[in-house]
């Protein structure tokens, strides 16, 4: 009896896990597809750690692909996967592996009847800009479909505003044209463009043809209990807004027009990094386990559920710590799959974390608030100015002491020159020059190599100065 409760219950959640899994899958491929640009370029390696990433995912893909149930399409895929590996060991061309990548996807999609749904919150003001950049020629500018591209065209480009036609489309359909195109016509595939800008270009000409009043509507029901389940990203993605009146009622299509222009209600508030850490604590409790392929999908989920969705962001600050994290994390798979000690793991985990932390602090300094910013300057200054009150105090006394006290008008013309070279400074790097991210850096770096030349220089000389007047 026992087993048999096992039994029904392995059957219940084994569609789940699977779903999941897919889900994974698709995203190592698409993540392949679109970074693998960035590791390779005209046959050579461009980027060390990009490239070690590309051949760790092409093998975890390998992996999954063989743990997939049986089904028509697995064996192609097997195939796919392999070749995948070989590109990639081969330096392939980066279009030739997005292809690849492409056909795999659709592959997984048709054979396991995935639906697909955004893991990271669409942006539509990117979607807006994206579009404007790469669809506004065909679907028009305000995407009523007269884009200076669209005369004559056969068929022509769809008008989004057209309700009749929005009321009949899903999320996930929309999404699914984008990213293959439709074959015979002007419509090409985008599936070059990353998932998260596909998903954000999607959300936004999803939702042109909403009105702003059936928005305003849409937005005090959101807390509706009634139309819970239609704030479930799954739900939201495969059904249309006619469906969505026909289930909820008028209410239901009013919060699918909100939704649709602000996803934000449709994402969990925790952060990223947050997300890594709990999935780093669930890697070490499924490897100590001895669950090594679920520790790692797990790694890979913490990587690509997590992290990556602030890599950008992080790059903007400190760029060497998001590679230093992404390596971590690579070596975190790769010992999975070495099968370390779980103290090895353990300790590398920990480490991760303790990067993670790091990149919490690098990430929310960015915006310090007013006061701490107003501090953190003020006593950077009294530093400095300290500092250099003492260069200053002992070439004077220097002067004295060696009798060349006719001599210190021109310590007074330095200190006064340094002020006015300060302010030339100042007004050359707000006006003259942009400092942002990795620049800083660099400026920062190259600062204080002059700083310690010149303090050396004046050291020295003194030094020797000293010596000579004895
Ligand atoms: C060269 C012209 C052209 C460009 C550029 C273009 N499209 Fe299209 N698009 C079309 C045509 C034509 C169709 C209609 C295809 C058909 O009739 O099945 C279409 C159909 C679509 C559909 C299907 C809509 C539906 O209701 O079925 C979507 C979604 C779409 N395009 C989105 C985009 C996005 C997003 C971009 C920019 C990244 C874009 N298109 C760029 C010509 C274009």
């Amino acid at each position: 009896m026992k087993r048999l409760w096992v039994v029904l219950f392995l059957l219940v959640i084994s569609p789940l896990t699977r779903a999941g899994d897919l889900q994974q899958l698709l995203q190592l491929v698409d993540y392949v597809g679109v970074d693998y640009g960035e590791a390779v370029a005209d046959g050579a390696v461009i980027n060390a750690a990009e490239y070690e990433e590309m051949q760790d995912f092409a093998q975890g893909i390998t992996q999954q692909v063989a743990g997939l149930p049986d089904s028509a399409g697995k064996k192609t895929l097997i195939q796919q996967s392999e070749q995948l590996s070989g590109l990639i060991a081969a330096k392939a061309q980066p279009a030739d592996v997005n292809a690849l990548t492409s056909r795999m996807r659709l592959a997984i999609v048709d054979g396991y009847k995935v639906t697909v749904v955004p893991r990271k919150q669409p942006d539509l003001a990117r979607g807006a800009q994206l579009y404007s950049e790469q669809c506004a020629s065909c679907h028009g500018a305000s995407g009523d479909g007269l884009g200076p591209l669209a005369k004559g065209m056969e068929p022509p480009p769809i008008n989004f505003r057209d309700h009749e036609r929005y009321s009949q489309r899903t999320l996930y359909g929309l999404y699914n044209t984008i990213t293959q195109g439709v074959p015979e016509t002007a419509m090409t595939s985008y599936h070059e463009l990353s998932a998260h800008d596909r998903w954000s270009m999607t959300f936004y000409v999803g939702q042109l043809a909403t009105a702003d009043d059936q928005r305003n509507a849409g937005e005090a029901l959101l807390a509706d209990p009634k139309l819970v389940s239609l704030t479930d990203i799954q739900k939201l993605t495969v059904i249309t807004p006619a469906q969505a009146v026909s289930e909820f009622g008028a209410d239901g299509g009013a919060l699918m027009g909100y939704l649709r222009a602000n996803p934000a209600a449709l994402f969990s508030k925790d952060s990223p990094l947050q997300f890594s850490r709990h999935r780093l604590d669930d890697v070490l409790v499924a490897y100590r386990d001895g669950e090594r392929e679920t520790a790692y999908q797990l790694a890979v989920e913490a990587y690509l559920e997590g992290f990556e969705l602030i890599e950008q962001g992080l790059n903007a600050v400190d760029s060497g710590l998001r590679i230093e994290i992404e390596q971590a994390m690579t070596g975190l798979r790769n010992q999975i799959r070495q099968g370390v000690s779980v103290e090895e793991l353990e300790s590398s985990i920990i480490d991760i974390k303790g990067k993670l932390d790091v990149a919490s602090d690098r990430l929310e300094g960015r915006s310090l608030s007013g006061a701490a910013a107003f501090a953190s300057a003020f006593f950077i200054l009294i530093r400095e100015g300290l500092e250099a009150l003492l260069v200053v105090a002992a070439l004077a006394a220097f002067l004295v002491k060696t009798e060349h006290r006719n001599s210190v008008h021109y310590l007074h013309i330095g200190w006064i020159g340094a002020l006015a070279a300060g302010f030339l400074t100042w007004l050359a790097s707000v006006s003259l020059i942009e400092i942002s991210g990795a620049g800083r850096e660099i400026t920062e770096g190259i600062a204080a190599l002059l700083a310690r030349a010149v303090l050396f220089y004046v050291g020295f000389w003194l030094h020797d100065k000293t010596n000579g007047a004895q």
